[in-house]
């Protein structure tokens, strides 16, 4: 069975007084709550990353980066490698999301580079794939996001695989208060789990857990998380709020099965 996963991706916000203060409220309710089934993760900007992983570090919380170095170590100024991220407790990474490759240019061979640093390092490494709004309209979206799952993905062996998160994130949904419908995120989310089991395993395809992202939130949390294929969540805009982020926990505990 897939993993049950609501993870929060802060993206570029917050000072640090900022992120302590939201970090502190979601470890608060949190601790409170009766979690059994579920991983939690905040991925709070990498500067925040320490004092981030000093308040969640006696809880269910576990730390996740938003991004990685796809070099090993060395003459890279600015970039910050997987091994310097396992050693300030981080878990889980997330790579590939869609303002890394649209802004920042992120190609395929990269994502991978940065898939395999993150393995080697024994972190969780999400995934994301996702078509943005031309893509759409063109009814292109499925081959979209085979070819990024397979340029991300090339080359690795099923052993590796046991360890993969997948996050889909339709760009138009991001950020745009537009939610793809439950309907569109499952036909996703089952293109995708077909695609896997297809290249690899039935077994494996189900063990892998597909997050859907792009303006969830409380309100709409409940019928996208019921879908079968759908795994849990990446949350941007609603993770700035620990009020938002804490029930989509609850929600999440509740319908992800
Ligand atoms: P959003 O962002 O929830 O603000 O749409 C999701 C994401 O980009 O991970």
């Amino acid at each position: 069975m897939a993993r049950k996963i609501i993870a929060g991706n802060w993206k570029m916000n917050t000072n640090l007084k900022e992120g302590k203060e939201l970090a502190k409220a979601v470890q608060v309710a949190v601790q409170k709550m009766e979690v059994t089934h579920l991983s939690i993760v905040l991925a709070p900007p990498y500067t925040h990353l320490t004092e981030v992983g000093k308040i969640i570090e006696k809880g269910k919380i576990a730390l996740g980066a938003q991004n990685v170095s796809s070099y090993e170590n060395g003459a890279y100024t600015g970039d910050v490698s997987a091994t310097m991220l396992k050693s300030l407790g981080v878990e889980a990474v997330i790579i590939g999301h869609s303002e890394r490759r649209a802004i920042f240019g992120e190609t395929g061979a990269q994502i991978r580079e940065k898939m395999q640093r993150v393995w080697e390092s024994n972190c969780l490494p999400i995934l994301c794939v996702g078509e943005n709004l031309e893509q759409r309209k063109a009814n292109e979206q499925d081959a979209v996001i085979k070819k990024q799952l397979d340029e991300g993905l090339e080359g690795f062996g099923e052993s590796r695989l046991e360890n993969l998160v997948i996050a889909y994130e339709p760009v138009w949904a991001i950020g745009t208060g537009e939610t793809a419908s439950p309907r569109q995120a499952q036909d996703m989310h089952h293109f995708i789990r077909n695609h896997l089991s297809n290249t690899y395993s039935a077994t494996l395809a189900q063990e892998i857990s597909i997050l859907y992202g792009g303006s969830v939130k409380p309100a709409n949390a409940h019928d996208l998380f019921s879908q079968p294929d759908v795994n849990g969540g990446l949350i941007g805009g609603a993770a700035l709020k620990a009020e938002d982020f804490v029930e989509l926990i609850k929600i999440g505990e509740k319908v992800l099965r």
